[in-house]
Parts: structure tokens; C-alpha cells; sequence
């Protein structure tokens, strides 16, 4: 099996520069770090006659730990404070927010109606009150909702029991949520009602001060599955203006209802086909790098967005295009980019070293999965320089993240440069870079994706093994008997 070399042992920046080059990755780097106001980090960014403060964004990050009615925990409240302690000036949705009970990804993600309404409030305090305590002003602090239905990842009554609202039959994806041909696709009729959902949502945030909401378009949830639905008849599937009347009529329906309030979306903006461990280099005690599933009678492919369909182990942006112009139209400038899904393809969406107990062994060097993040980032901002881009994928970078953000920003490839693991085990390391303090070492996330396979076996997400939160509780004892008994089995 193909191992590759952990980031974690390379000590120059310059080693780090030479170890892209001998791979060919074309990701910039910075050799030195301004600081202060010279440095391309600390740039504020114009958006809706105010300035969002600087350039890192945090990413919205599920916690699965809030109430069965959807409320905040008080892991939740701290997880939320932590945003604001980051020192980031964008805080992109927080996590991901089910608009109705049947959409949320598990019991305990969080729910947005009238009943739960002060909740959010608590949390949107949380972000400024501790950014307020860290001595930097919120005026320049832009804190959005991200707004979700689950879709075909719906497990909201049980943790263990997938409920899949689908948008069309999936030849490879279907079994892996345990439907057959059989199993009902949501009618249009219930697509407007969950349409609805999405807008009443909308003005709740707005009712709370939230600047934006995200309508989700990402990893294999319910606007996502929109993008690529090919082959449903009616309304919302076939062509591309049927596949986005989702975007639009829940677009349309906010404006109507809360016309203060900013869109956003983030956007799966490249897929490939699912993935599963070679079973061939798969041990009991290990799973085998990841393989594509077979889809030699699925081509040509039409059940992706941004994929391209001879070929579904690669790219196309050719649709993706055709989307940004749309959200152009739109007047949609938020824009945050990453790919895939962690159900079916997470090498290319959360680069690690350690796949989650569930997953597969990376089958390229992580640091490829950043670059193609990178890469496709920076050709939809240079042919979209008006839209605000937030990129992805930069926590596997670990020391690095400083001199790789820098580049980026200075090189225009984003506009702000999004940060999710890190945050969950170092949320100060924005600020930390920002004031050119020494980085510490030990907080550093090396993507032992602890925090992934927590929820994928029922627990509560977070940083297990650097989050002394987490670390010290019995759940950790309760993660590190799951992953043993799933070694020995
Ligand atoms: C525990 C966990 C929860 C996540 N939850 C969400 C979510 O609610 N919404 C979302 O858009 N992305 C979610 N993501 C994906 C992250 O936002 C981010 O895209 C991903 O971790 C890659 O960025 P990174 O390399 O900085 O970690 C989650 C990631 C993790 C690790
Ligand atoms: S558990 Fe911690 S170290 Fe592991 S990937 Fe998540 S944040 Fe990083």
C-alpha cells in the first residue's frame, strides 16, 4: 500500500516548497509573512456597503451535538464562541442548519423555526461577544446561516437509520443509502413545500441579524442532488434551468420576504464518481485505498455536476460556469468553493492523511487533493473576479497554512481563505497568523479525522485527540474502544 509523507515532518518552508515541486503541484507559497497592514491577510474586503475585515473565512462545521429539538447544546454555544475567538472576519454559516426536521443529517444537527428562534440568537452572540473579548471591533464581522436539507443523507430520526428524501435514482449511490428502485422520489409538490421551509428560514435569520444565508449546494445533500438531477422528470430536473429552480425560487422567495438580508452559496463546485476501499488491499485491520466504484455501465455519466461524463474520475467546468453566471444574475456574490462529498469521495473534499474509520486509505497524496481544490478555485475566480470566492482545503497545509494563504490572497486565486478543521483544534491560529505570533505546534490539526468518525459512529463531533474539551471526556474513551473494536473485527 502507498504511504505518503505526513506534512508534519518537514521543517523549512523552503523543504515545503521543494517537496510541491517534486510532486508538480503548482501551489503558491510564500517564503516570508508580512504582518500588519502590509500584509495581503489583513486586506478588508468591500460587500454590501460595510468591509469584511480580513481574509480567513471559518467554514461551517456540524457538531452533531444540539438538542433533539434542534437547539444549541452548550458544545455547540463553545464551538460557536470559538468562531469568534478565530479572528476570522467571516463566519460562513457556522454549521449546517436543517430547514425541517426530515431534512437534518442526524438527530442532533441543529433546526431553524419560530420555537427554536432564540437559540440562534445565543449562538450568533456567541460569535461577537467573543470576538469582542479578543479586542477587535464587529463591525467588520460578517456571520451568515448555512440553510440545508439533507436529502439523500437524511437521517433525522436515528442516528443509524438513513430516511433519504431523493431527488432520482442513483445507480451507485442508492445502495449505499439502502434504497432500491422502488423507493419514492419527492414529488414537486413536496420540493415546494420544503422551498417554503428554505424561506421561512430566511426571514427567521434575518429576524436575528444574520447578514446572509448559504442555500447549500454542496456535498451530496438536497441542493447539491438538484445539480445533478439529469434524469428526473418535471420541474426541477433535465435541463440546467430546471436543475437550478431550487436556487432560484428559494432566492426569489428570501428577497420577497427578507429584502435586507444577503444570499450565499456554497457550492460543490467539482464531483467525481463515488469511492470505496480497494478490496483487494484491504485488511480487517485496515481498509484499502480508495478505488472508484465500477461505472463502466453508467457512461456516458449523468448523475454528477461539474463531472465530467466520458470520464467521471475527472473534472468539468463547464456547468459549473454556467452556475456561477446564474448566481451573477442573481446578484448572488458570496460564493465558497469546495467539492465532493465525505459520503462517496472524501479524499477530494477533506484532503487527510487518516481516512475516518468508515472511509478509505487516501489513494493520492493529500496535498493532490488540495492543489485540485486550489486549482479549480482560482479558474472560476479569474473568470468570475466579481464574485467574493472563499476556498477550501487548506487545514491538511498545517505549518504551511500562514505562507500558502498569503500567496493565495496576494495572488488573487480567493478572496478569502476558508479554514474547517483547523478551527475545531486551534480556532485562535487565524489570529495567531494575523499578529505573527509563533504558531503552536501541538494544536496544529494533522488530519486524524477523529472528528468525522466520532459522528459516523454516533457520537458528538470534535477534535478528540488536541481539543482538551473533548479529550478529557468519557466519550473519548467511548472513540477509542469503537476504533479498536473495528481493528479487531
Ligand atoms: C466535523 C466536520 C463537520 C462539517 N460540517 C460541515 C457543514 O455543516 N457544512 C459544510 O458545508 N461543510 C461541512 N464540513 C466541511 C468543512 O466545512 C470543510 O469544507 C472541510 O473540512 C475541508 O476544509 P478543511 O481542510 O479546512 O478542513 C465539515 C467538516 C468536518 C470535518
Ligand atoms: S480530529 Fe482534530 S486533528 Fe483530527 S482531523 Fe479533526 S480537527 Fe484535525
Amino acid at each position: 500500500m502507498r504511504t505518503f509523507p505526513a506534512i508534519g515532518g518537514i521543517r523549512t518552508v523552503a523543504d515545503f516548497k521543494q517537496h510541491l515541486a517534486d510532486l508538480h503541484l503548482s501551489i503558491p507559497c510564500d517564503l516570508d509573512l508580512e504582518t500588519g497592514a502590509a500584509s495581503p491577510l489583513t486586506q478588508s474586503i468591500p460587500f454590501n456597503g460595510k468591509r469584511i475585515g480580513n481574509r480567513f473565512c471559518i467554514h461551517p462545521m456540524e457538531g452533531w451535538d444540539g438538542t433533539p429539538e434542534g437547539k444549541a447544546s452548550e458544545a455547540t454555544t463553545r464551538r460557536w464562541r470559538n468562531f469568534g475567538l478565530s479572528g476570522a472576519k467571516l463566519i460562513w454559516g457556522g454549521e449546517a442548519v436543517a430547514v425541517r426536521h426530515d431534512g437534518r443529517a442526524n438527530p442532533n444537527q441543529l433546526l431553524i423555526n419560530e420555537q427554536n428562534k432564540a437559540s440562534f440568537a445565543e449562538l450568533r452572540d456567541a460569535v461577537i461577544t467573543a470576538h469582542r473579548e479578543t479586542g477587535e471591533h464587529t463591525d467588520d464581522l460578517l456571520i451568515g446561516l448555512q440553510l440545508t436539507h439533507s436529502g439523500r443523507f437524511s437521517r433525522p430520526n436515528e442516528k443509524t437509520r438513513p430516511e433519504p428524501r431523493i431527488l432520482y435514482h442513483h445507480p451507485l449511490l442508492d445502495r449505499r443509502v439502502k434504497v432500491d428502485a422502488s423507493y419514492p422520489l419527492l414529488t414537486d409538490s413536496e420540493i415546494r413545500e420544503i422551498i417554503d421551509h428554505f424561506i421561512a428560514a430566511g426571514r427567521i435569520a434575518s429576524d436575528l441579524g444574520f447578514e446572509f444565508v448559504d442555500i447549500k449546494h454542496c456535498h451530496g445533500y438536497l441542493g447539491h442532488e438538484f445539480l445533478s438531477a439529469h434524469t428526473r422528470a418535471g420541474e426541477f430536473g433535465g435541463s440546467f434551468e430546471n436543475r437550478t429552480r431550487f436556487l432560484r425560487e428559494v432566492a426569489a422567495g428570501i428577497r420577497a420576504i427578507a429584502p435586507g438580508l444577503q444570499l450565499g452559496v456554497r457550492l460543490s463546485a467539482f464531483d467525481l464518481v463515488s469511492f470505496h476501499p480497494d478490496p483487494e488491499l484491504s485488511t480487517p485491520a485496515k481498509m484499502g485505498p480508495g478505488i472508484p466504484d465500477q461505472y463502466g455501465d453508467w457512461l456516458p455519466y449523468r448523475w454528477g455536476f461539474g463531472v465530467k461524463a466520458s470520464q467521471p474520475e475527472a473534472y468539468d467546468l463547464s456547468e459549473p460556469r454556467q452556475f456561477l453566471s446564474l448566481l451573477r444574475e442573481l446578484d448572488i456574490k458570496l460564493v465558497n468553493f469546495t467539492a465532493g462529498s465525505p459520503y462517496y469521495n472524501h479524499h477530494i473534499q477533506r484532503p487527510a492523511l487518516y481516512p475516518p474509520s468508515d472511509g478509505y486509505q487516501p489513494p493520492e497524496d493529500p496535498l493532490v487533493g488540495v492543489a485540485r481544490q486550489m486549482e479549480v478555485t482560482r479558474e472560476l475566480k479569474r473568470d468570475f473576479p466579481d464574485l467574493i470566492v472563499v476556498g477550501t482545503g487548506y487545514t491538511y497545509l498545517q505549518e504551511f497554512v500562514p505562507f500558502v494563504a498569503q500567496a493565495v490572497v496576494r495572488e488573487g486565486w480567493v478572496d478569502s481563505v476558508g479554514l474547517g478543521r483547523m478551527v475545531l483544534s486551534y480556532p485562535e491560529l487565524p489570529r495567531d497568523i494575523i499578529s505573527g505570533r509563533v504558531l503552536q505546534h501541538k494544536r496544529i490539526c494533522r488530519t486524524f479525522s477523529d472528528c468525522t468518525t466520532a459522528p459516523r459512529n454516533g457520537l458528538p463531533s470534535g477534535c478528540y485527540p488536541l481539543d482538551g474539551y473533548y479529550k478529557q471526556s468519557p466519550k473519548a474513551t467511548q472513540l477509542k474502544q469503537i476504533k479498536a473494536a473495528r481493528r479487531a473485527s
